[in-house]
């Protein structure tokens, strides 16, 4: 008689690794009812096994050393939940050479390092999987890699990074303090351990660059993904795009035009109307089109120990199914021989908000549309808040579609004169002309 069951080993007994380790002993039944066999937690390791994780475990299966897990031969399943590039490259290279296949929600490692794993992975003839290491709890890994398998993709975007939404959201709605909200992520287990990767656009571009791979075929390009955060965004900035009929949300884009592939992170003005500005808190949505399908939208919990529990478990019974029934699945990620290639983000476009600091004197107004006219940028509309003599005002300006470096020369012709007092403040802006 074959295999009956399964045995998982963790490292990392932190915010996942705690969510992961609670639906595994305590939805034991129910996965083994659905799934048709046992999956048993046999180890877990953290360099700290003294601290209250909020959860009974079974005696004796707490380890100091990871190499308790990654050498114990009677583990099929290495689940990689300690986080950034070493030791978490090296516990999953040698699980791999111990014929072990792994599961991880270590989107920074995939994203920067993931080509040397999923070729010793492919080498050695396990998997790797990877579903919480995009957007939480919801399986977008699943409905690219199977659900949507039969589509080009047309475009993505999404809010995926559940710290910085967050933010965004209690800035909007309670006019809190960036620094305060930060603290309560950090606190509620959402943000990464070094959190400027949630409020630069870093996590965010992490997960973009493993779904742009899923979905266009291309090699996992973290380094060409355009990036900028949260962290210039000021509740000016939010009062002005209320007062538009916006909201700011930072999103992850990635779509097809002319056979190449924009990728960019970056915080998005996107109408009221759309789906997208109603996601509030830790929560995430992405949508996808495809040219067969059309338009989707998924929407869950992007963070946190159980939705990111939920995400590895479902990933630890697929590959049990593997282990059980044979066969091996793809990991989706392609090394090369995609036929997009990547768009400069000097040549996206898009409808831009620009916040000028500007001397309050005449002519001011018309010397910076002036300057935007010269560079092919048509402006919408314009609001001036306030009148001062001596200080700047803040001068806002919506325009039309305009190029990406279009806007960078004219904005650094615009900051260089005397009556801009300072840095003008440039959003994108989502929506219909
Ligand atoms: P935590 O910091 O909460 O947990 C990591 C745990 O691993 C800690 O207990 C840490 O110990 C331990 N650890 C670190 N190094 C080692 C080592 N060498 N050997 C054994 N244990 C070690 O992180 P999270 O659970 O939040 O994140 C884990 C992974 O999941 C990361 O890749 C993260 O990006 C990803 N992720 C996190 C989500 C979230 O909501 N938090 C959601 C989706 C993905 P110590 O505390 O002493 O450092
Ligand atoms: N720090 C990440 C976030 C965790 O806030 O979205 C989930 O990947």
């Amino acid at each position: 008689m074959g295999k009956q069951g399964v045995n998982v080993g963790i490292i990392g007994f932190g915010t996942v690794g705690t969510g992961t380790a609670r639906i595994l002993l305590e939805n034991a039944g129910v996965i083994a009812k659905r799934a048709g066999f046992p999956v048993v937690l046999k180890k877990i390791a953290d360099r700290d096994i003294t601290r209250d994780r909020g959860i009974p475990v079974p005696e004796g299966i707490l380890t100091a050393h990871a190499d308790d897990v990654l050498n114990d031969p009677d583990i099929d399943i290495v689940v990689e939940l300690v986080g950034g590039i070493h030791p978490a490259k090296d516990f999953i290279l040698q699980a791999i050479a111990n014929g072990k296949h792994v599961v991880t929600a270590n989107k920074a490692l995939l994203a920067t390092e993931g080509a040397d794993i999923f070729a010793a992975a492919d080498q050695k003839g396990v998997e790797v999987c990877f579903e919480a290491a995009v957007a939480g709890g919801i399986p977008i890994i699943k409905v690219l890699r199977e659900g949507l398998i039969a589509n080009n993709m047309v475009s993505i975007f999404g809010i995926i990074n559940g710290t910085s939404n967050y933010i965004l959201t209690k800035m909007t709605a309670e006019k809190a303090e960036f620094a305060d909200v930060l603290k309560e992520a950090q606190a509620l287990g959402y943000a990464e351990a070094d959190p400027t990767f949630d409020i630069e656009g870093i996590d965010t571009a992490h997960k973009l660059t493993i779904l742009a791979s899923l979905a266009y075929g291309i090699p996992l390009s973290f380094d060409a993904v355009y990036k900028e955060g949260i962290t210039k965004i000021t509740s000016e900035d939010i009062a002005f795009a209320t007062e538009l009929g916006y909201k700011i949300k930072l999103l992850a884009i990635t779509r097809a035009v002319d056979g190449q592939v924009e990728l960019r992170v970056h915080p998005t003005m996107v109408p009221n109307d759309y789906l997208i500005s109603k996601i509030d808190g830790v929560f995430n949505a992405i949508y996808v089109e495809g040219d067969a399908v059309g338009a989707t939208l998924y929407y869950g919990r992007g963070a946190g120990d159980m939705p990111t529990g939920s995400a590895v478990v479902a990933d630890i019974v697929d590959t049990a199914r593997t282990i059980l029934h044979g066969g091996k699945r793809s990991s989706g990620i392609s090394g090369s021989g995609s036929a997009y290639t990547i768009r400069q983000m000097g040549d996206v476009e898009s409808m831009y908000y620009f916040r000028f600091s500007a001397l309050d004197q005449p002519g001011t107004l018309s010397k910076i549309s002036g300057i935007l006219g010269k560079y092919n940028i048509s402006i919408a509309s314009v609001i001036q808040k306030g009148r001062s003599a001596s200080s700047s005002v803040p001068l806002v300006v919506l325009t039309h579609t305009a190029k990406e470096k279009d806007v960078a020369n004219a904005i650094a012709e615009i900051d260089a004169m005397p009556v801009v007092a300072d840095k003008t403040l440039v959003l994108r802006v989502e929506g219909k002309e």
